[in-house]
C-alpha cells in the first residue's frame, strides 16, 4: 500500500476535511467555516492523513485553556476503505507529537454505540502504557433528546518514552 503522510492541516485541507465529515457518520455536521477556523488557529493540534495526495482521515483538536496539560480530540474519521489499520490511533499520536511535551493528558467524548471510536482510543491507551478511563459526561439533557449522551474518556499520565509516532 502506499505510504501515507500524516500533517499538519493548512486551511485549503478544510473543503476535504468538510466532506469526511458529511460523508462518514455520526459525526455532527459543522460548517466550512469552522474547519477553516480549525486549520488556520489550531494546525498544532489537528491532523490529516493523506495518501496519493488525497486527504483520507483527518483529527481535530484543541488544548482545552483551562487544562494546558490536555490534548481534546474532537472530531476523527477514516474514509471507509481505509479503516481498521490503526489510521485514527496514528492520527492522534501524531496530534500528540506536534502538540509538544507538556501535553499529559488525552481526553475525548465517545457515545457508547461507537464501538470503534471506543476501542481505537484503548488501544492508543494500551500502546502509551497508560492509564483509560471512562465516564459520563454530556447527557441528552445537555445536547438534546436526538443525540446519545456523550461519556469522557481520559488517557494519561502520558510519559513521552512511549510515544512511537508512525511516519
Ligand atoms: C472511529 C474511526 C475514526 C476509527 O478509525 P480507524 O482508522 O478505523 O481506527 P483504528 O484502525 O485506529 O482502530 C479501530 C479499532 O476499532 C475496532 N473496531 C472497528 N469496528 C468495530 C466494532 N463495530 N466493534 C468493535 N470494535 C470495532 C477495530 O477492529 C480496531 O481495533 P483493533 O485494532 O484492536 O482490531 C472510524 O471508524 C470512523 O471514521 N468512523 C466514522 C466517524 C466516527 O465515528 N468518528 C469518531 C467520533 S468523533
Amino acid at each position: 500500500m502506499t505510504q501515507i503522510k500524516y500533517r499538519k492541516p493548512s486551511v485549503s485541507d478544510a473543503k476535504s476535511i468538510c466532506s469526511l465529515v458529511k460523508n462518514n457518520e455520526p459525526l455532527d455536521k459543522n460548517s466550512n467555516y469552522l474547519y477553516v477556523l480549525l486549520c488556520h488557529h489550531f494546525s498544532d493540534t489537528c491532523v490529516v492523513a493523506e495518501m496519493n495526495s488525497k486527504v483520507i482521515g483527518f483529527m481535530t483538536g484543541f488544548i482545552p485553556p483551562k487544562y494546558p496539560q490536555t490534548l481534546f480530540v474532537w472530531q476523527a474519521a477514516v474514509d471507509s476503505q481505509y479503516r481498521n489499520k490503526g489510521i485514527a490511533q496514528n492520527l492522534v499520536s501524531h496530534a500528540l507529537d506536534q502538540a509538544g511535551s507538556e501535553i499529559k493528558y488525552i481526553e475525548a467524548t465517545v457515545t457508547s454505540s461507537n464501538k470503534a471510536s471506543l476501542r481505537f482510543l484503548e488501544n492508543l491507551a494500551d500502546d502509551l502504557k497508560t492509564k483509560f478511563s471512562l465516564t459520563p459526561l454530556f447527557s441528552t439533557d445537555d445536547l438534546g433528546k436526538e443525540h446519545e449522551p456523550e461519556d469522557l474518556v481520559r488517557i494519561g499520565p502520558i510519559s513521552r518514552k512511549f510515544m512511537e509516532v508512525t511516519v
